[in-house]
């Protein structure tokens, strides 16, 4: 039985592993490395904020989450690809490593927040 995700520590895991894996393939990698030019390290923290206030109402993260992908998709298009290479690898990270109810919950809101970026990406054309 693996554990569930219960802390930011835990968060720190999960989504090192999971970018780690994203940034393996190809067809995605280029928006974070050469689109937003990111660097990993100092975006980290901040998506630990992200899932620290989504799975467990902490007040760490108060921005808009969606606006970014927004302003880069006008930089180079977000496509259907991108979206499932993104679930599909946050998925098995999530699987990878945990189970139980907030190991479901991120996965369910993961999709959730990913269809409403893309609902609002089709708006835009
Ligand atoms: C096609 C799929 C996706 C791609 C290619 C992508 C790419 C990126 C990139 C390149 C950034 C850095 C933006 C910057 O700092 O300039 C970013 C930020 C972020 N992404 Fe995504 N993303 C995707 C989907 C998602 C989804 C589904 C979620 C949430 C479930 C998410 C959550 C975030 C958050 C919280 C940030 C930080 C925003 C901030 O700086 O406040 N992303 N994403």
């Amino acid at each position: 039985m693996k554990p569930d995700i219960e802390t930011r520590k835990d968060l720190f895991l999960l989504l090192e592993k999971f970018y780690d894996q994203l940034l393996k393939d190809a067809t995605i990698s280029y928006i974070f490395t050469d689109v937003a030019k990111i660097d990993m390290q100092q975006h980290l923290p901040i998506i630990v904020d992200f899932w620290e206030m989504v799975l467990f109402g902490a007040q760490t993260y108060k921005k808009n989450a969606i606006q970014p992908h927004l302003n880069l998709n006008q930089k180079s298009k977000f496509e259907k690809h991108h979206f499932n290479t993104w679930l599909e690898t946050f998925d098995k990270t999530v699987d990878g490593l945990f189970e139980g109810k907030n190991a479901f919950a991120a996965k369910q809101k993961a999709k959730s927040i990913a269809t409403i970026m893309q609902i609002k990406i089709a708006q835009l054309k």
